[in-house]
Parts: structure tokens; sequence; C-alpha cells
């Protein structure tokens, strides 16, 4: 027997005019004759399926008035998956550095924000939500930075054909490019998503039947991505089906291969294999390359790969792959190899999760690779993924969080939820300095679990820097 206690209550919600006890919500995926129908006999059960309650807000926090002129956003889950998902801004200057500016929170909870991205204009961030197909959540969040100080949380969307964000790219006139590792159930395929510069979902690529063969004539799980603006090319490379991340799995599925595409039509030109490669987390065009060649990793091999878009193999397919780097024993199976590369295209740096190892290699000669880092020095980090060199290429942002599925799930790497702010020297090697740590920053909301970053330096107020 229940006992009302509030009769107050009772009545106000008696005399509501607008209060319903019924809400009716549209389907998570609607029906598009033609193309979702093998959705309903092909998609997997979902065993994790969450309860969609809302977030609690965050708890107050101390805001600062300083205008920095380097300034860091961390695209974050709250440590207690109860509390909203939330951007921090924080500065980066040498003499305020690790000073909260800011936190902005998303209606959503446990959505595990994923990776974070600047439009050209430096006015919008994006970010996604890896795990929001779980509670039924939006997958890609929007944010005002109009006042780099003040991110505004500006709007929230879903894809209908695909799910589970990844990496972002810019388009000049003012949308994005976004991997959607999976389908809208998780499965392979995934898509590349377009969005315009409303930031409306807009394509979900490929739409062509050749293109849509390819993908469902072998896995398509596309995570990284990165853009050739000047030769009119894409690379996105495979990583694993999202849904085997998660029990009941038979075992992760990984890919070995990387799409090359059209710019222009945004067709797929080739699909391009690393024999054994067991997950290509990453893709990255080496900046300024006469061959337009970009870095790939290899996440079972441990290893990196070039790819050369425009030579031809034996067969005559566009797109060759030849292994630049192994990078030894340490860094097989480390769950995921992330990267960055300096704009000048001679140095490169790689994130070995598991292995809680930053790599750094010298590739301005591609016959001649020359490591930076000792392979065997302990490093003050746990569980480093996301990595980005700061727009003046003298830091490097890494963040130590990957992913926790906790039990529902088969990935959690272990990770001390620190943004390192470490300093590049002048031969491109590393010196651990500074860092922000979120479990303490965040410990009223079980700490905070940084996944990604986005640097402005507005040092040069004419030529401000968005990345
Ligand atoms: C750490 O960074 C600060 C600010 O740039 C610098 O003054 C200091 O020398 C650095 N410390 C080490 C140990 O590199």
């Amino acid at each position: 027997m229940y006992a009302i206690k509030s009769s107050a209550l009772v009545a106000s919600i008696l005399a509501s005019p607008v209060l319903s006890l019924g809400i009716s919500l549209p389907p998570l995926i609607p029906s598009i004759p033609g193309v979702t129908e093998p959705l309903a006999s092909n998609a997997p059960p979902l065993p994790i399926l969450q309860l969609p309650t809302p977030p609690l807000a965050s708890p107050p926090f101390t805001s600062s008035d300083i205008k920095p002129k380097k300034i860091g956003y961390f695209w974050t889950g709250s440590g207690d998956k109860l509390h909203a998902d939330f951007l921090a801004t924080y500065s980066l200057d040498d003499d305020t550095f690790g000073t909260l500016l800011w936190v902005t929170d998303v209606p959503t909870s446990g959505n595990d924000p994923h990776h974070l991205g600047p439009s050209l204009d430096g006015k919008t961030l994006i970010g996604g939500g890896l795990l929001s197909l779980l509670k039924t959540q939006d997958t890609a969040y929007y944010f005002d930075t109009s006042d780099p100080y003040r991110p505004a949380f500006l709007k929230s969307n879903r894809a209908i054909l695909s799910s589970i964000t990844d990496e972002i790219r810019a388009k000049p006139d003012g949308g994005f490019f976004i991997t959607y590792m999976g389908s809208a159930v998780g499965t392979s395929p995934g898509r590349l998503v377009e969005t315009d510069a409303d930031f409306n979902i807009i394509h979900e690529w490929p739409e062509d039947v050749e293109g849509t063969l390819n993908i469902l004539g072998e896995q398509f799980s596309p995570h990284g991505l990165s853009v050739d603006w000047d030769h009119n090319i894409i690379l996105t490379s495979d990583f694993v089906v999202p849904i085997t991340i998660l029990k009941p799995t038979l075992g992760i599925q990984r890919a070995n291969t990387l799409r090359l595409w059209d710019l222009p039509t945004r067709k797929i030109l080739s699909t391009i294999t690393i024999p054994e490669g067991g997950g290509i987390q990453d893709v990255k065009f080496i900046p300024g390359h006469p061959e337009s060649a970009a870095i790939a990793t290899a996440v079972h091999l441990g290893q990196v790969w070039i790819i050369y878009p425009f030579r031809k193999d034996a067969d005559g397919n566009q797109g060759v792959a030849k292994v630049l780097y192994d990078l030894g024993p340490k860094a097989r199976d480390t769950v995921a190899i992330y990267s960055d590369i300096s704009q000048d295209g001679r140095f490169a740096y790689f994130t070995l999760t598991t292995a809680n190892h930053i790599a750094a290699l010298d590739i301005s000669d591609l016959d001649n690779v020359k490591r930076l880092d000792d392979p065997d020095e302990e490093q003050p980090t746990i569980g480093p993924h996301y990595v980005k060199l700061t727009p003046d290429q003298k830091h490097l942002v890494v963040t130590d969080y990957f992913v926790q599925t906790g039990e529902i799930g088969v990935i959690n790497t272990p990770s001390d939820y620190k943004a390192l702010y470490i300093d590049v020297l002048d031969d491109g090697s590393l010196s651990f300095n500074r860092s922000i740590d979120f479990t303490r920053e965040f410990s009223n909301r079980g700490g905070g679990k940084p996944h990604s970053s986005v640097v402005f330096d507005l040092t040069d107020p004419e030529k401000p820097y968005y990345y």
C-alpha cells in the first residue's frame, strides 16, 4: 500500500492542464523501405540495453574569468555514469595551466564521450558518444564556442543507418565528416556520415550500389578518417565491429582494411588490406607528402604502415600498403594505437594504450625512420589514447582513458584519467611535465573520464588556430 504524502503535489498534478501520464516516442530506427528491413532479421539482440534515465546535473564548480591564449577542451564522461557527460574547458597557458574555466553539461549520462573536433571557424565543437546506442541516446553533441571561454551546449542528433561515432574532420563549408563505426544496431557495416553547416546529417556514405556492395561484402567498421583536400581523396580505416566488444561475444571482430574514397563523389575507390593487421585503428595523411602518403596503425601487429593512395598494386587496384615501422613486442595487441603527426610532417606520435606507452618516430626520411623514445622506459601514463599536438607544435596533449564498458563488455582498459601536457623537444622527442588529474578535479561525480581534446591557440588574434 503506498501512502501519498504530499497532497499539494497531487493537487498540482491534477490541476496541471499540460501534464499527461503517457508519453510517445518515435521508434529509434525509423522505417526506410528497402533499407531497414534487413535490420529486422539480421540484427543480433541488444543484450545490454540500459534504462534511458535522464542525467543528474553536474555538481556546482568554481569557474574562472581569466582569458588564456591557449585553451584545452576535454570531452569527458562522469565517473559514476549518473551525472551528465560534460565538456571541461581549461587554461593551457604556462602561467595559469590547469585552471578550470568552465564545465558544459550535455543531456546524457553514461554515453562514453569519445572523439572531439572543431569546425573550421572554431565556432563549434562536436563530440561523439561511443555507447549512446545502449541508452538510446543521441550520438553526436554540438557545442557553441563563439565565446571560447564559455562553451554552450547547442544540440545533438543521431543517424538513421549508423551509430558509434569515432573520428571527426571539419569540412570547408562548415559541416563535418564523421566515421560511425557500426550500423544502427552496432553491427557491420558502419558509415561515413556527412553533415551540412547547420550540423544536420545529410548523407551516410556510401550511397551508390557499388559502394554498398563493397561494405556489405567485407567488414566496414570505419574508425580512422583523414581527408586530403588538395588531392581529393579520403582514407578511412576499419577497426572493430562495435557490438562484438559487448557481452555475449564470440570474440572481437577486428578488421585488416582501409577504404580509399574519391572526395568529390564520396565513392569508394578501393579496399586496401594490411594482412593480419588486427584492427586498423587510425590513419592520417602525412602533411605535405609529395605522394599523399598516409600512416596507418595496425593494432594486433603493433606496427605502423604506410599507405600510398595513388600507387597501384599488382592487380591494378589503387592504393598500396607497406610496413613502415615495427613498434616492438610491447606494442602488439595493445587494444588501441592512435596517432598524430607534426604539421611539417617530420614527427609522428603513437599511444600504445595497454602498454602505458607513447612512442615517437622521426619520419622525415621514410626509408630511414628513427625511433625517438626508449621502448623500455617506464613512462608516467596509464592507458594513453587520444593524442594531439598543440597548434604551436610545442606540446603533446594525451588523454589517459580509452574505453571501459564495465561488466557489459570485454574492453576495460586501465587508466589514470589524466590529461598529459607533454613537452616536445627540438628533435621531436618527448619530455613529460605537467598534467590535469580528472579524478581529483571531478571527484564529486566519481571522477572524470577524459577521452579526447581540442586545443585553441588565440595567441595571434589575426591567425587563431583551432585543432
Ligand atoms: C615544465 O614546463 C614549464 C613551463 O613551460 C617549464 O618552465 C619547466 O622547465 C618544465 N619542467 C621540466 C622538468 O621540463
